[in-house]
């Protein structure tokens, strides 16, 4: 593919995708707000549509034993295995994301109905900040948090433990151990979302709840400023093609309530949020949520599109990188009035074992 557009002109607008996308299918689960209203008397917001790429970026890492790719940084252990970098600039738009989700949750870590956990494992922790914040909530709690990467703190709480591990090897934990397990933005990390819901059922104690927040790897807009062959639906489209023809799907959100009862959790429970991608909308709590999705997706663009656009859809680097400007030109639009949307969905591992458990 990179081959037959080797000597093309770089493109001015969005670049030709190798092989065009399907028709873009959007995520079906519902939303629980209407719609958007967008705001049209805000002067105060002018800076968000301007470049903000520097926001965000710090020096680069010091650290060595990486896999380096396109000028970022991706986890060895296990390399090749996810798409997304570990490196310092990822590092800040996962401490980002963190302070994103929390707003949109008002403040909440967790929406399981959970009391005074002892015992919490946090599946792909990145940076750690959701586990460090736990324990600090759950100060007689122990709070595990695994990741392929080993970019946590050095001087935590007494009560935090991180560890290098692959979650979706065999768990050396024991059975019925834990309280509570979470997991937040794994899309496209994980190839067999039923076989790892599995393992937590099992290493859960009965009674004990699973939890997954993800933000939806799509766009909607209510008023139709986004549209089906726009440069951001483009990419979304590819990344769900490619990231499907890797092995682990980013656009599976709406499979994770179903996947989470058919892995026998009970009482599962599922939350959407809308999360505007700038500060366009009317309502105050969402205008602010854009400020900070905006700095987020103007790192996510990269973070999400690199590697994938190069492994896997045949792009050079400099392709790439122009196609991902395109796109971070069209979320600057002012005009446009687009959101993605947050799912947490919870289950409860029943108090008594099944019939088939019991045999
Ligand atoms: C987008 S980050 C989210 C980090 C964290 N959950 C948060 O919300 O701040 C996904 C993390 O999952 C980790 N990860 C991906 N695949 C993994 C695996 N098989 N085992 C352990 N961690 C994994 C990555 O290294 C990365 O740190």
């Amino acid at each position: 593919m990179a081959e037959e557009r080797a000597g093309s002109t770089a493109p001015e607008s969005a670049p030709a995708a190798p092989a065009a996308p399907a028709a873009p299918v959007a995520p079906a689960a519902p939303a629980e707000q209407g719609p958007l209203q967008a705001d049209t008397t805000d002067s105060a917001s002018e800076g968000y549509y301007s470049d903000a790429d520097s926001d965000l970026t710090s020096l680069a890492s010091s650290v060595t034993n990486y896999v380096y790719e396109n000028g970022r940084r991706y986890h060895a252990y296990r390399a090749g295995k996810y798409v997304l970098p570990n490196d310092e600039t990822e590092k800040d738009r996962l401490d980002l994301v963190h302070h994103l989700f929390t707003l949109v949750l008002r403040g909440a870590l967790h929406l399981a109905p959970i009391k005074n956990p002892q015992t919490v494992l946090d599946m792909g922790t990145g940076t750690g900040i959701w586990a460090l914040d736990m324990a600090d909530l759950y100060p007689s709690a122990t709070v595990i948090g695994n990741d392929l990467s080993p970019i946590q703190p050095q001087f935590i709480a007494q009560n935090t433990q991180f560890v290098v591990e692959d979650f979706e090897e065999e768990w050396a934990y024991p059975e019925n151990k834990f309280d509570y397990i979470h997991g937040r933005t794994l899309l496209g990390a994980v190839k067999d979302w039923p076989d790892l819901f599995a393992q937590a059922y099992k290493h859960l104690k009965p009674g004990g709840y699973l939890e997954m927040q993800e933000g939806a790897v799509w766009a909607w807009s209510d008023d139709g400023s986004l549209k089906d062959d726009s440069p951001i639906m483009t990419f979304l489209s590819l990344l769900g093609s490619e990231s499907e023809k890797m092995g682990r799907p980013m656009n599976v959100i709406d499979k994770l309530e179903t996947w989470m009862k058919e892995a026998g959790f009970v009482d599962v429970e599922l939350k959407v949020f809308k999360v505007p991608w700038s500060p366009w909308p009317k309502d105050r709590h969402l205008k602010e949520v854009g400020k900070f999705q905006f700095a987020n997706m103007m790192q996510s663009i990269d973070s999400y599109g690199l590697a994938l656009l190069t492994r896997s859809a045949g792009y050079s680097e400099q392709e790439a990188k122009i196609f991902l400007a395109v796109v971070r030109n069209q979320i600057r639009s002012k005009a446009l009035h687009c959101y993605n949307k947050i799912y947490c969905v919870y289950g409860r591992k029943p108090e008594k074992p099944t019939e088939s458990e019991k045999e």
